[in-house]
């Protein structure tokens, strides 16, 4: 069943806007001294090899992170973003891209916890490695709808949620929305992050929809398409963001152009930055 593997997409133009997202909360919930936790419900692998063969396979990364790579924008989350791909590459080539579990690893500091699940085997193992023997950092093969109920609230009543599906199965899109309100009931001062594909339009809209009645308050809709609706595939992504940082709409007014300038194909791209449900 679980079929998808991210090491074919990694630095996608989607990644970026997700990695991006996650980086300017993680960035401002480290302006407090307070350690926080961060929980990922799709971890995938962890970290990404350029020249593997699954990298390779559609070449994802150069729709993305190889557009962005070594550039400076002038915008500050993106340029922290780029920074941060560019430490972990100290070569000074684009090696290795990290997925939102590495992220998190290289931003975090050594007060902040994260507690990590993912199902697939190997995806499991190799991020298990990556992580290794930690005090703070916990590896869970588990799904990620009981991970949710299981680790949520945590005790330090702060931090971020991403809830990052393939959606290979349907289903996701139901699901998250019943986990959504279940883990906000135990957790409503958490930030959540839940990413999205726009596949077809009418489909991105009703789940829209779906969000925003389901009693959770203060949701920020983040989207980037690099491509029209009428193409086909996946045109574009976004991200919801329950309980945002209150910095992060400004900061996306200034990034979704930049973004799109950069990573649309042929200028055809378009963003959207909307408040789905009020404070
Ligand atoms: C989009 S990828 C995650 C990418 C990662 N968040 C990142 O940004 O680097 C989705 C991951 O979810 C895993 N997965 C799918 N269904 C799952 C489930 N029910 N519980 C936990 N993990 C699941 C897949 O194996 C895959 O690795």
């Amino acid at each position: 069943m679980l079929s998808y593997r991210h090491s074919y997409h990694a630095g996608n133009f989607a990644d970026v806007l997700k990695h991006c997202t996650q980086l300017a909360i993680i960035d401002y919930l480290k302006r407090k001294d307070k350690p926080f936790c961060y929980h990922d419900t799709h971890s995938g692998a962890g970290s990404y090899t350029i020249a593997s063969a699954e990298m390779q396979k559609n070449g994802e990364y150069q729709s993305g992170i190889g557009k962005l790579y070594g550039r400076r924008t002038g915008i500050s989350i993106i340029d922290h973003y780029i920074d941060l791909i560019g430490s972990l590459n100290p070569t000074g080539r684009l090696n290795g891209y990290p997925g939102s579990p590495q992220i998190m690893l290289s931003a975090r500091r050594p007060t902040d916890r994260a507690q990590l699940t993912e199902l697939h085997p190997t995806d499991y193992a190799l991020l298990q490695s990556l992580v290794g023997k930690s005090k703070k950092v916990k590896v869970y093969q588990q799904d990620a709808w009981q991970g949710l109920k299981a680790l949520l609230p945590p005790p330090e009543k702060r931090g971020l949620v991403l809830i990052d599906p393939s959606y290979e199965v349907k289903q996701d899109y139901k699901t998250i929305v019943t986990a959504l309100q279940q883990a906000y009931k135990r957790f409503s001062t958490g930030t959540y992050a839940i990413w999205y594909p726009v596949l077809e339009r009418k489909a991105t809209e009703q789940f829209m929809g779906q969000l925003a009645n389901a009693g959770v308050r203060n949701m920020l809709r983040i989207e980037h398409c690099i491509l029209p609706d009428v193409e086909r595939g996946m045109t574009g992504s976004g991200m919801i963001v329950v309980n945002p940082p209150y910095t992060l709409k400004a900061d996306m007014e200034l990034a979704l152009p930049v973004l799109d300038k950069l990573l649309s194909e042929g200028g055809a791209g378009s963003t959207a930055l909307e408040q789905l449900t009020e404070e």
